[in-house]
This record gives structure tokens, C-alpha cells and sequence, in this order.
């Protein structure tokens, strides 16, 4: 008998429920064409090209019956074989999004990739680096890129300094530590599940310093693993980014260029 790790039963729960406020269309962002085509589908098409789950469960913006007429018809398209396609409607944040999606996966789910479909771009690799390290038994894997900026913390300014700027620098953190996380994030079921279910207890503040799951598994002491994310995984999140993801598609490498 080989002593590989078997393949967990993995689903990759899809949050496509924002308004998308900041890229300012007045439509779900998920909804917003990117070469044509809505961000939703570009993300769905990366998933199922990844392979590496039974089930896509795409948590919806409640009453957008535009984007579940897409994902019907998605689901047409999807040859036999393809992972089963399910939705939930998404919730007020996030958080709230992926807690919808986690309760409605099918029984005997054991791994969950937690992908934004804001990433609508992430490549096949990051998928598979995700899906290899929980195979391998990790409770918690994230993608994550080098951090290019030095980044500071800073604070409010008080008194007198007010009047020169609005900020002061408190500190630099180290830039070799850091990385900018990105999705698809991954878990054991049981992990996200716990974390999820932990932060239901968060005060309305603390909820909304929730900006990704990683940070719950790592609240209960779970280690997180880190593996080789990619800059094309951007999260569309501003009209500059949508341009760049444009450029990405059209522009002269297009979708031949693919990081890592
Ligand atoms: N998301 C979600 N449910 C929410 C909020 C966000 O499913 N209540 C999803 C978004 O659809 C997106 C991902 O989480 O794919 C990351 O969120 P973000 O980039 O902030 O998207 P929006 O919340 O739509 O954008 P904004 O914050 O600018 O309104
Ligand atoms: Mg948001």
C-alpha cells in the first residue's frame, strides 16, 4: 500500500456576495464584465480548471437573480465530471458569507478552500499548492506574496502635530516578515468549522476587523502553513485594479501569462 496522503473530499466555498463599493458600478461586484464576462465567471472557470473540488458552493448577493441565471447556465455548460455547483445566499459580511456556505456543504466534506471571487483571476498552481499542503495534513493553508512596500503602523495625531499632518508613525515593521495574503485559503473542515462557530461570540467591532479566515483558525492556536501565492491572484477591489486585470486578459502576454 502507498503511503501518499489520500486526497480529502475538498469543496471550494466561493463568497461573491459584496456590493463591491469600493470599484463603485452600482452592481455586485461579482456581477462587474471583465473582459466581457462577469468577474463570477472568470473565478468559477479557474476553480473547476483547478480540479480540486467535488463542490462549488458560491454564496450569492440575496435577490441578484442575474447572477444565479449565470451560474444555471454555468452549470449547464459544466461537462460530466464537474464538481457539483450549489449556492447560498451570502450574508452581511464576509464572515457571515462563509458561514452560509460552510452549513450548506454536502456531508462528508473534509477539506474547504475559502476562495473571493474578487481573485477572479488566481491561477490553476495556487489551487493545487493549497490543495497539496492540506493533503500532506495541514489543518490551515494561505497563498501569500512577498510585501514590496515598507509598510508602517501609524496613528491619529494629538495636539500640536495635528496641525502639520493627520498621521504619526508609531513604527516599521520588518518587511522580510511580512506577506500579503491572498485566496484560495484552505482548511480541514473541522478547523474552519470551530473557527467560524468561535467568532459568532465577536462584539460588532471585532467582527469587522474579521478580514480573512486565517485570522480565526489562527485565534485558536491552529498553525497556519504558508504557501506560494501569485500576483495575478490580485483582489479586484478599485477601478485601477479591474484596469490591471484588463491588461492581464487583453494585454500582450494575455492569458498565456501565467506566475508561478
Ligand atoms: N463578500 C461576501 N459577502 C459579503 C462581503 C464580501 O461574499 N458580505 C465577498 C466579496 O464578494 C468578495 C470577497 O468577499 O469576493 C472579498 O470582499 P471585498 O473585496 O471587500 O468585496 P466587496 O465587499 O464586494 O467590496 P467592497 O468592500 O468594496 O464593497
Ligand atoms: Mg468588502
Amino acid at each position: 500500500m502507498s503511503d501518499a496522503p489520500t486526497r480529502p473530499v475538498t469543496a471550494v466555498i466561493l463568497v461573491a456576495a459584496g456590493s463591491g463599493q469600493r470599484l463603485g458600478y452600482g452592481m455586485p461586484k461579482a456581477a462587474v464584465p471583465l473582459g466581457g464576462d462577469p468577474i463570477l465567471l472568470h473565478a468559477l472557470r479557474g476553480i473547476v480548471a483547478a480540479g480540486v473540488a467535488g463542490q462549488v458552493c458560491v454564496a450569492l448577493p440575496p435577490g441578484d437573480d442575474g447572477l444565479r441565471q449565470m451560474l444555471d447556465d454555468f452549470r449547464l455548460e459544466l461537462a460530466d465530471g464537474g464538481p457539483l455547483l450549489t449556492t447560498v445566499d451570502g450574508g452581511a459580511t464576509r464572515a457571515d458569507s462563509v458561514r452560509s456556505a460552510l452549513a450548506a456543504l454536502e456531508d462528508g466534506t473534509e477539506a474547504v478552500l475559502v476562495h473571493d471571487a474578487a481573485r477572479a483571476l488566481a491561477p490553476e498552481s495556487v489551487f493545487h499548492r493549497v490543495a497539496q499542503a492540506l493533503a500532506a495534513g495541514a489543518l490551515a493553508v494561505i497563498p501569500v506574496i512577498p510585501v514590496v512596500d515598507t509598510v508602517k503602523t501609524v496613528a491619529a495625531t494629538t495636539g500640536e502635530d495635528s496641525d502639520i499632518a493627520p498621521e504619526l508613525v508609531t513604527g516599521t515593521a520588518p518587511r522580510d516578515e511580512l506577506r500579503a495574503v491572498q485566496t484560495p485559503q484552505g482548511f480541514s473542515f473541522a478547523t474552519l468549522k470551530a473557527a467560524h462557530e468561535a467568532a459568532l461570540q465577536f462584539d460588532e467591532s471585532r467582527a469587522a476587523a474579521v478580514t480573512d479566515d486565517a485570522m480565526l483558525v489562527e485565534l485558536l492556536g491552529v498553525p497556519v502553513h504558508a504557501v506560494r501565492g501569485a500576483s495575478q491572484s490580485l483582489k479586484i477591489t478599485t477601478p485601477l485594479d479591474l484596469i490591471i486585470a484588463e491588461g492581464l486578459l487583453e494585454g500582450p502576454l494575455g492569458a498565456r501569462w501565467v506566475e508561478g
